[in-house]
């Protein structure tokens, strides 16, 4: 791939533009043949609960769905009651990309708190953690945060715990939208578990599609305790996949080996490739930390516009000129140079 140049397209918009892994398409062809048990009681999802145990630990449990969004409202919903609520940032993507499905199709209520860096802190989580026995205030029952954040950050192991044992100590608990969890780990050296289970977090949502599946997530239980009724709710979801199997060996195929952390550290060195690139073009502005997939950055009027003749990506904050770039597992350090390259004319061009 990185040697050849290929001419395949790759974008800077997503890394749900990525295509499938081939060791996934292979572990899917694998799948694929005869008759297999429906609805979860295949071959494939006991072998995801073995993988999700090693990478987890004991109590943990995980429940394949089709996609993050669904992750994110089968998750809130099994750990809130109908009067419940989420305290998360507002750039959250359960607040600001999900069609507000976790109000509509959860029924709860999201109390969110600006975060300039889309981490939340105990003092952020504070602004909205009160009002527990006023019938007039939706009640605050789990905070919900996420790895790597919707702003390419990440949160250190300390800063989990604290959020953890903050939440716990005002009978809540900790939701990790873990979509790009590998992507945080892998930037932290760390093994999954050192950011969820063993910080305190309750349940989490996996991420798979933006690291190299063709799509599936997991909803994994860390605290059983934390939790009710989810293998019903997440029918009602329409999260329950009849050939399951399909979705389960792909997330084996993810997490059993070292897929993950390959893939993740390979993107997280392609963002920071890119953002080295970037920051050498002058005029050209990097507002966020690199500390995943994503980089973040300002540029002069005009500009986005012309670089997107080259490769598509979005715009972050029209008003102030951010666009988001997002590095895939299939980005390749070419690409990066290239792109850098028509960044640095489009800024000439002006
Ligand atoms: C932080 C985060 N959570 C969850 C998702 C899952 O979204 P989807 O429902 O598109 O799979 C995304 C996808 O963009 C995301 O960025």
């Amino acid at each position: 791939m990185t040697a050849t140049h290929d001419t395949a397209r790759r974008d800077f918009a997503s890394d749900n533009y990525a295509g499938v892994h081939p060791e996934v398409l292979a572990a899917l062809a694998e799948a694929n043949g005869g008759h297999e048990v429906a609805y979860g009681e295949d071959r494939w999802t006991a072998r995801l609960q073995d993988v999700l145990r090693q990478q987890f630990g004991p109590t943990a449990f995980g429940y394949p769905v089709f996609n993050g969004t669904g992750a994110n409202v089968l998750a809130l919903q099994s750990m809130l009651p109908r009067w419940g609520a989420v305290i998360c940032a507002d750039s959250a993507h359960i607040n600001t990309d999900e069609n507000g499905a976790p109000e509509r199709v959860g029924g709860l209520k999201l109390l969110t708190t600006p975060s300039p860096d889309g981490k939340l802190t105990p003092e952020l989580v504070a602004r909205q953690a009160w009002g527990w026995g006023d019938t007039h205030r939706a009640q605050p029952g789990v905070v919900s945060i996420t790895q790597a954040t919707e702003l390419g950050t990440v949160y250190t192991p300390q800063e989990i715990r604290e959020l953890a044992d903050q939440a716990h100590g005002l009978g809540m608990r900790l939701h990790l939208d873990g979509s790009r969890l590998s992507n945080a780990a892998a930037s932290l050296d760390a093994p999954l578990r050192a950011l969820t289970t063993d910080v305190g977090v309750d349940l989490l949502s996996l991420g798979g599609t933006k690291n190299g599946l063709m799509m599936g997530e997991a909803v994994v239980v860390l605290d059983p305790d934390a939790v009710a009724g989810i293998d019903y709710l997440r029918k009602v979801d329409m999260q329950l996949a009849s050939k399951m199997r399909f979705v389960s060996a792909q997330l084996v195929a993810l997490f059993e080996g070292d897929l993950w952390r390959r893939s993740a550290a390979h993107a997280n060195a392609m963002a920071a490739r890119l953002r080295a690139g970037a920051e050498s073009v002058e005029g050209v502005r990097i507002t966020q930390p690199t500390q995943a997939n994503a980089v973040f950055a300002a540029l002069p009027p005009g500009v986005a516009d012309r670089l997107r003749e080259h490769r598509r990506f979005y715009d972050w904050n029209p008003a102030t000129g951010e666009v988001r770039w997002m590095c895939a597992f299939d980005t390749t350090p070419h690409d990066v140079d290239e792109f850098v390259e028509a960044l640095r004319g489009a800024v000439a061009a002006g």
